[in-house]
């Protein structure tokens, strides 16, 4: 995955103002960078491999000259992070510059065609014969854009690509399966592969949609179907991110920003227009077969969603992992069958696919995501929009909480369609709801210092358990993901411990037990018991004063009594999030960017 990011503007110097919305894409790739800007019928290009810091440093992206240029974050796909294989890419003269996010299958059969016809490659990426398939069509004849749109037209795959011509006061745009949103601005146009990378000089936004082409001038933007060349009309709409939810806010990391911002985006999840939960809930109950379709943290909100669904409504679902659906389900899909699919970004390349193919086989498709204007919200029947804001971190951490919210609430609205929960109990029920933005603050405020100290005390351990039952057994799976995630180590985690287990355990393993007050209660407490016996050290979390809990564990962190099982994954996800964060950095590791991944997976 990739960032791109590109301004024309009436006035002034654009490369400042790209390098710093760069900054901002910095969490969709950060292996190279670069930036071309156009000025007095020339190209002026730096482009190196390493973060944008360290490019910066090296070349200075800030001194070159125009008012209109591109730029772009890397994450590789195809060909080494390295100097030449950074974008932009050019053609022969140097006179076409390509920013490109996804996949251009066919590249291979492109650049034969192109080489034999004289053109030059610089780098092995399949970017580039975009820049020489633009450059033929133009030697060819065609004006700048014509030329754009016939080389588009040749390209099989996924993309979002902004092209740069020298003597032309335009950018070009197109989008395929890879986000790109323009931004309006009073003093010039925008484009990006996200929101944020320009939110600090426009928030009114266009979102582009597959298979359009736009030409930006200093002045504005022109929409046309690549296809038909018809003239698409969408106006701008206001988005109400500040820029501050977009940058760190004094915190070291946008992780740990986001673990705080947990409160308010739970807040915002209460606010929900009902009318589409509503709408979504009597889908559900009509599904003949209800899938819970996503991938990562989206797929353990399915899981504790597989739960609430069962206890609170009476209804059956599949939580399956995305890149395994087709293969499992995809011979018994048809129109009885209902895809709820849950995405942060509406982007993942699994989910899509999954959501690509029920919908072939006639399937209702629903969804949950955090981008409006994403591909799963076009995908979708109906979809939810979750108010998480936007999430820079990698590790989804506001998200998954977000996502369990709105779920809760769909089960809840479902469990009173199927008059499986009386209007009283859906009451009580919406008042917790309420009630757990101020627990989980106040978790943050009371239990983080505890949490940072057991990282420390634990960091250098070279293996983890998490252990949980019901419903929490997602919370179990949720913490083990962000501990591989962000600080690389090896860990398990089990609804009940099984034999083979005891074979992992040793006295450096540390055991993570999520262990409320319910039913499963005694059973992982006679289970930590075991454990310890063979040397494990024991961390609970817990309902305050649970005596039991606390004369097995070694250390406890005492978590608010909650009224019901089903309340518990939001405010016990949270000190799991502290503990990957704070044992991340503990082992100087940036939690921010792990290795070997982006935010959002957008190819297969
Ligand atoms: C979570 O911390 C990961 N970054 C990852 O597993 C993520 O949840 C997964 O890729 C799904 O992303 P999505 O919700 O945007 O579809």
């Amino acid at each position: 995955m990739c960032g791109i990011v590109g301004c024309i503007l009436k006035v002034g110097s654009v490369a400042p103002l790209i390098h710093d919305s760069l900054k901002r894409l910095e969490y969709r790739g950060y292996d190279s960078c670069g930036v071309a800007t156009m000025d007095r019928g020339r190209i002026y290009m730096k482009k190196d491999s390493g973060s944008i810091d360290e490019v910066h440093a090296r070349l200075n992206l800030d001194d070159l000259p125009g008012r209109i240029g591109v730029g772009h974050t890397r994450w590789a796909t195809h060909g080494a992070p390295t100097q030449v294989n950074a974008h932009p890419h050019l053609d022969c003269k140097g006179r076409i510059a390509v920013v490109h996010n996804g996949i251009i299958e066919n590249f291979a059969e492109l650049r034969r065609e192109l080489e034999e016809k004289g053109h030059r490659f610089a780098s092995k990426t399949d970017t580039e014969v975009v820049a020489h398939l633009v450059e033929d069509y133009m030697a060819g004849g065609l004006g700048f854009v014509e030329a754009c749109r016939e080389a588009i037209k040749r390209l099989r795959g996924s993309y979002a690509l902004a092209i740069l011509c020298a003597g032309e006061e335009r950018i070009v745009c197109a989008r395929k399966e890879s986000p790109l949103v323009l931004g309006v601005g009073a003093d010039g146009m925008y484009f990006a592969s996200d929101i944020p990378a320009f939110l600090p000089y426009t928030n009114r936004v266009v979102v582009m949609e597959d298979g359009e082409l736009a030409v930006l001038t200093d002045s504005g933007y022109e929409i046309r179907r690549i296809d038909d060349w018809s003239l698409v009309s969408r106006e701008p709409k206001l988005i109400d991110w500040s820029v501050d939810m977009a940058e760190k806010q004094g915190y070291p990391h946008f992780m740990l920003k986001e673990i705080h911002e947990q409160p308010r985006c739970l807040r915002d999840t209460l606010r929900l227009q009902p009318v589409y939960l509503d709408l979504m809930a009597k889908f559900l109950d009509r599904a003949q077969e209800l899938f819970l379709v996503a991938c990562g943290t989206s797929y353990h909100a399915c899981l504790a969603t597989s739960y609430l669904f069962s206890k609170l409504a009476c209804r059956g679902s599949h939580p399956v992992i995305a890149s395994e659906f087709i293969q499992n389900y995809g011979n018994t899909l048809g129109i009885g069958s209902t895809v709820l699919a849950v995405s942060q970004s509406g982007e993942t390349a699994d989910t899509l696919s999954a959501v690509s193919y029920a919908k072939d086989r006639a399937a209702t498709i629903l969804g949950i995501t955090n981008v409006v204007g994403s591909t799963l919200t076009r995908l979708a029947r109906v979809y939810v929009c979750q108010q998480s804001g936007p999430e820079i971190g990698v590790a989804a951490t506001k998200t998954y909480t977000s996502q369990l919210s709105v779920l809760t609430q769909l089960a809840i609205k479902l469990g009173m369609l199927r008059g499986k929960i009386g209007h009283v109990e859906g009451e009580e029920l919406h008042e917790w709801l309420w009630r757990i933005p101020d627990i989980t603050a106040e978790i943050l405020d009371s239990r983080e210092k505890q949490v940072m100290e057991l990282a420390k005390r634990y960091a250098g351990s070279d293996k983890f358990l998490f252990v949980g039952r019901g419903i929490n057994y997602a919370t179990a799976m949720e913490g083990r993901l962000k501990l591989l995630e962000i600080a690389y180590i090896p860990s398990l985690a089990y609804a009940g411990l099984e034999d083979h287990v005891f074979g992992f355990v040793d006295g450096g393993t540390i055991a993570v037990f999520i262990c409320p007050n319910n039913n499963s209660r005694k059973v992982l407490i006679d289970e930590m018991n075991l454990l310890r016996d063979v040397g494990a050290n024991i961390i609970a979390l817990a309902e305050e004063g649970d005596v039991e809990v606390a004369e097995v564990a070694d250390d406890v962190v005492w978590l608010p009594a909650m009224p019901l099982d089903l309340l518990t994954p939001i405010p016990y996800i949270v000190p799991l999030q502290l503990l990957a964060y704070y044992t991340s950095v503990e082992r100087g590791l940036n939690p921010d960017r792990p290795r070997n991944l982006a935010k959002s997976v957008t190819v297969k």
